[in-house]
């Protein structure tokens, strides 16, 4: 693990590997840590760059931020690593709203995307309402209630409770104002429906059969309207699908990464 000091941040980012870079993107409240499974049957696949985003892991906390900012983030530690070709971008969840807000930005720095449990749309009126709520209410109690509060979705019901159980305390070990500002980031995000279909660049989509959070079907209006688009639906998963099923997510990514 390496830390950069990037868009006047400093993000802790590890890299494995050499060749095509392929840009890991975090889901929300975790760290570059939930793509551990996936990393050993990836190595081969081109150089792994595994960052924190701003706020969780061991990266820098800032009290506000944007989805542009995670983005540019983003672009900025590419940057930092010397890296000029356009890297395959894999964002799970949140990961996958910060790849659409990427792609807007860098669009010559995206070679492909993978778009993993995650959606195009913006948050309901009411899901934003309950976000900006959770975010004062974590800033008083601390990451814990959230931890509590998403364990039990982010897995397929047959998860094993030590799977389960080190999650939890992860998400409870999640700085309190990095996930509020990333609470408030997600409750203004775009709808990036209405840009999807300006997607040109290859793009796999991978969601768990039993993802509770960002179903299925969130998923198959996605690759309707993303040209050329791939889907791959990973049965007896969740929304952590290279967490509950590393082998049948990374054998997916490395489909879709030979075929470019
Ligand atoms: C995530 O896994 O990143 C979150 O569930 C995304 C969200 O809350 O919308």
């Amino acid at each position: 693990m390496h830390t950069y000091h990037v868009n006047g941040v400093r993000l802790a980012c590890e890299v494995q590997g050499d060749g095509r870079p392929i840009l890991y993107v975090h889901g929300f409240p975790l760290s570059g840590r939930m793509w551990h499974p996936i990393l050993p049957l990836m190595s081969d696949a081109g150089k792994l760059i595994v960052p924190d985003l701003r706020g969780f892991g061991a990266s820098e906390a800032t009290a506000d931020a944007e989805m542009a900012d995670y983005a540019d983030d983003l672009a900025a530690l590419l940057a930092a690593l010397g890296e000029k070709r356009p890297a395959v971008v894999v964002g799970l969840s949140m990961g996958g709203y910060i790849a659409f807000e990427f792609h807007r930005r860098h669009r010559g720095s995206v070679a492909a995307l993978v778009l993993a449990d995650t959606r195009a749309e913006g948050d309901t009126a009411e899901s934003a309402k309950a976000r900006l709520e959770s975010a004062e209410k974590v800033l008083m109690e601390g990451s814990r209630i959230i931890g509590d509060a998403m364990v039990e979705k982010l897995f397929a019901p047959a998860a094993a409770a030590r799977t389960k159980e080190e999650w939890r305390t992860i998400m409870a070990e999640a700085s309190p104002i990095g996930v509020a500002a990333a609470l408030r980031a997600m409750s203004r995000r775009t709808d990036f429906r209405p840009l999807l279909a300006d997607i040109r660049v290859p793009t796999l989509i991978v969601v768990g059969a039993a993802d509770s959070i960002t179903p299925v079907d969130g998923s198959r209006r996605m690759h309707e309207a993303i040209p050329g688009s791939r889907l791959e639906i990973i049965p007896d998963a969740g929304h952590m699908t290279p967490v509950e099923q590393p082998q049948a997510f990374a054998r997916a990514v490395r489909e879709f990464i030979g075929a470019l």
